[in-house]
């Protein structure tokens, strides 16, 4: 799907479906919706008058012309407050609005652009928000079926903008915007994939195919070539698959320049059992989604090469399966990590703090600017946090936590400090090795965690527990229910504003 911005009057757009707007307790309209409203003999004031529509977030009515303008149905969308409206309102506007269109069997859409003028955003962010919302809302996952379900998409999208002076700045946005998503489109189809088709060796294929498209150069570490890298605590996790894992590096240095690079680290266990310590059978399917961070890594990977980025980035994913097996690891192993420290196991199912382990350790040959990890790490942060609604924040380095709490608020793929206090790390001591892979208190889990990560990390570091938001049962505005793709726009908006 491609989104134009094009230059004109929405009463005059040819459109199966025009949207426009209204925030809540407005009486007369002005704008786009005002013009609009006027060709069609003050419809949409009589809406209002007659107490049918508030103007309230997420409110949708439909209207018909009749042939007083092109298009031939019109769904005005509620914008909310206007003291509360911004970007993710605007983007929540958009997805509903095309959500109907798209029940309603659209071709051609055409929408105002929300917020851009009393909104109060600026041109650009007002369209990148519009055509974010659009896109993320008609993706839908390919289901593997016998009879594929058909999709009939709208051919065309277009947002309306009458200010000609605006439109290069909006078509730049929206271009960007169209790059990103193709990243987000990815890892959801990643995450949303079964285990046993999004193997480590599927997520190799992967790889390889964004360092064809794009030029990035690609490594992929077997087991053999883990072993020789002294990747214990990657290595004791894989122990129980029969598959093969797969250590995944990407890199992208568009001018081979030797600047310090921005490292994306992302856990990529296509399914965890929880090995030995199995976890309970209801529910476990879920775990399909527990390679969410190496989904959000190549998803950004995939973003940067359409975007076009100019920076120096590299991708880790530490990929494999943690099953129950005869050469399974198991409580009371000692493993030792490619940096030379050991590792007791207390529990085979804090399994993603290992092969982050291995992982954090080789981003520090790269002598990173920043290390971004993103994992699907702890339950604990689902009941910190929430389901959908923050990832958990670690960082050693201040700037960069405010500069992704900053890209959270902005994309709405929000990112929460938590604290790595000292005690965290002592909870953590072992008797037998350097330290344990899980505490024996039942309390702060996703900190312990943490803590954990950070004996294999001497850079400035950002870790994103991800579990409460890679995939939910439940299907927001533009993020329908499985996976999410959280993470792409956040580590695409946080490149894009700092460097
Ligand atoms: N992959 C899970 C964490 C998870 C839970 C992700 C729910 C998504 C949704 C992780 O490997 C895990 O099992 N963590 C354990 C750690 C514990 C054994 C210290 C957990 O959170 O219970
Ligand atoms: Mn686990
Ligand atoms: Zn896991």
């Amino acid at each position: 799907m491609k989104i134009e911005v094009i230059s004109g009057q929405l009463q005059s757009v040819e459109a199966d479906t025009l949207v426009v707007n209204l925030f809540r307790g407005v009486e007369k309209p002005g704008g786009g919706t005002g013009a609009v409203d006027a060709a069609l003999d003050g419809a949409i004031s009589e809406l209002i008058s007659q107490g049918d529509f508030s103007g309230k977030a997420g409110e949708l009515t439909v209207l018909y012309p009749r042939g007083v303008i092109p298009a031939k149905r019109v769904i005005v969308a509620g914008l909310g407050e206007r003291e509360k409206f911004d970007a993710e309102a605007a983007r929540r506007a958009a997805a509903k609005a095309a959500r109907r269109a798209l029940q309603l069997g659209t071709k051609t859409l055409a929408t105002i652009v929300h917020g851009a003028g009393t909104g109060g955003l600026e041109a650009a962010e007002a369209a990148a928000a519009t055509a974010e919302g659009t896109l993320l809302a008609l993706y839908r996952y390919d289901a593997p079926r016998q009879k594929p379900e058909e999709r009939e998409l709208p051919e065309r999208i277009m947002l309306v903008e009458f200010d000609d002076s605006k439109l290069e700045a909006m078509q730049e946005a929206v271009a960007q915007v169209q790059a990103i998503s193709q990243g987000v489109f990815l890892a959801r189809d990643l995450v949303n994939g079964p285990a046993n088709i999004i193997t480590p060796e599927y997520l190799a294929a992967t790889a390889r195919e964004l360092a064809d498209s794009y030029g990035f150069d690609v490594l992929v570490g077997d087991r053999a070539w883990a072993e020789e890298q002294k990747m214990g605590a990657f290595l004791g996790v894989s122990q129980g698959t029969a598959r093969e894992p797969a250590f995944i590096v990407l890199e992208h240095n568009p001018t081979g320049s030797d600047e310090a690079p921005v490292v994306l680290v992302g856990k990529g266990l296509t399914f965890d059992t929880g090995g030995i310590s199995i976890k309970p059978s209801a529910g476990m399917q879920a775990m399909i989604s527990d390679m969410g961070g190496a989904a959000a890594v190549l998803g950004a990977m995939k973003a940067i090469g359409e975007a076009g980025l100019k920076r120096r980035v590299v991708a880790i994913a530490a990929c494999t399966e943690n099953m129950p097996d005869g050469k399974s690891f198991k409580p009371g192993d000692v493993l030792t990590a490619s940096n030379g420290k050991t590792i007791e196991i207390t529990n085979t199912d804090a399994e993603g703090r290992l092969v982050l382990a291995d992982a954090l350790a080789y981003a520090a040959r790269y002598e990173p600017a920043a290390v971004v990890d993103l994992a699907t790490l702890t339950g604990a942060i689902v009941v910190a946090l929430g389901q959908g609604t923050a990832a958990g924040l670690f960082s050693n380095d201040e700037q960069l936590r405010d500069q992704f709490v900053a890209a959270g608020e902005a994309t709405h793929e929000r990112a929460w400090p938590m604290p790595l206090y000292g005690e965290f790390r002592k909870q953590m001591a072992s008797d037998v090795a350097d330290m344990k892979n899980s505490s024996a208190v039942r309390a702060a889990g996703s900190s312990t965690a943490a803590a954990f990560l950070q004996e294999f990390v001497d850079y400035p570091w950002v870790h994103l527990d991800i579990a409460g938001m890679a995939y939910s049962s439940k299907a927001g505005d533009y993020n329908p229910k499985g996976a999410s793709g959280y993470g792409v726009r956040l580590l695409l908006r946080w490149l894009l504003d700092n460097g």
